[in-house]
């Protein structure tokens, strides 16, 4: 039997919820202490999913016994501050994405991580869905050919709550690092970091980037991305190859499908049916990493996410999204 991995989560919002949902279910895995600003969610959602140890600063969570690996569910600007105090304490962290504001706040992470010999990952679940794990199988066998462009966008509209963290500026709200992370991270899984990134972005009521449209250019290829909260978009990715493509239907971060496309073959359509929203992949993949005493993930390790933050850093600084307070 393998070891029970005892988790903790640090802020209790609506992925929290959603990430606690898949987390009971996955064997072997036990919800062992949550932390939050307010004593009163705390012991509602330790109620709720029978989580033994809360507490009501994200401090105390380190007097839980036994804790494993702690996953941080703060807005993006308190991502930095929560995993470095995890770091500290040598307790492995999944946290959520973007993994934090920029490239320093990012750099700082992996120091503590490496400082303290302790694991870190950030929370991109897409790496880690079956999906998009055929997808690399496909394009690793030459399925498509040498992938040529890729399409990809994420939209829905967001409600007008300009105090929450999706509108907040505050709180590092706005459309690219929330939804437009998973198009360029498809990018720079499958093309690699681009040789070149044009982007254009339209602010909304709060200042925030409403929509953000990126174009990334690599030596033989393109990559044509948006994200935005103005509108509902199909969401959907298209990878071109020059023998085929393959599609990755709504919502593409996450699909259950995908259909191949072969030049001289009939479609095909490839399904991985679920009963959970899709985090048990990656809680797995820590679960795993935390039992074997990783300190990094392969399919997910540091190194991308410092890629990653630098390419959603270039984007911005084209696109003209600054943070204040935040950027320099
Ligand atoms: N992977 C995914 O599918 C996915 C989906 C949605 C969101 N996310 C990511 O998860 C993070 C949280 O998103 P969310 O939608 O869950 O946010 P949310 O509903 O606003 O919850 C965030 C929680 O963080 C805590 N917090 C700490 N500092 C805060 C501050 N200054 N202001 C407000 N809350 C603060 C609060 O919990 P306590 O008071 O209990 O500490 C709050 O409830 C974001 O970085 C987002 O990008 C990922």
């Amino acid at each position: 039997m393998a070891k029970t991995i005892r988790w903790g989560i640090i802020g209790i919002g609506k992925i929290a919820e959603k990430f606690a949902t898949d987390l009971v279910n996955v064997p072997d895995t036990e919800l062992h202490a949550v932390a939050s600003t307010s004593s009163e969610r705390a012991e509602n959602f330790a109620k709720k999913f029978n989580v033994p140890h809360f507490y009501s600063s994200y401090e105390e969570i380190f007097n839980a016994p036994g804790l494993d690996v702690v996953y941080i569910a703060t807005p993006h600007t308190a991502h930095a501050s929560a995993a470095i105090l995890c770091l500290n304490n040598k307790i492995p962290v999944l946290c959520e994405k973007p993994f934090a504001m920029n490239l320093k706040e990012v750099q700082q992470m992996v120091e503590a991580a490496r400082a303290n010999d302790t694991f870190l990952m950030e929370a991109m679940w897409t790496r880690f869905i079956p999906a998009i794990e055929k997808t690399l199988e496909l394009i690793a066998e030459d399925r498509i050919g040498k992938v040529k462009t890729i399409q990809a966008d994420f939209g829905f509209v967001a409600p007008h709550i300009p105090e929450r963290r999706v509108l907040n500026p505050a709180l590092g709200g706005g459309a690219l690092l929330d939804i437009g992370i998973y198009p360029a991270y498809l990018a720079l899984l499958i093309l690699g970091y681009p040789i070149d990134v044009q982007a254009f972005t339209i602010a909304g009521k709060t200042g925030v980037d409403e929509t953000t449209s990126f174009v990334f250019r690599y030596p033989q290829a393109t990559a044509m991305l948006n994200a935005t909260y103005a509108t509902r978009t199909r969401t959907e990715a298209l990878i071109y190859g020059e023998k085929g493509y393959i599609h990755l239907p709504e919502r593409f971060h996450e699909t259950k499908t995908l259909t191949l496309f072969e030049t001289d073959n009939e479609p095909v359509t490839f399904s991985f049916n679920r009963e959970t929203r899709g985090y048990n992949y990656e809680i797995e993949e820590v679960n795993n990493c935390v039992r074997h005493n990783k300190k990094e993930s392969v399919k997910m390790p540091l190194s991308m996410s410092v890629k990653l933050i630098s390419l959603l850093d270039d984007i911005r600084q084209k696109a003209g999204i600054f943070y204040e307070g935040i950027d320099g």
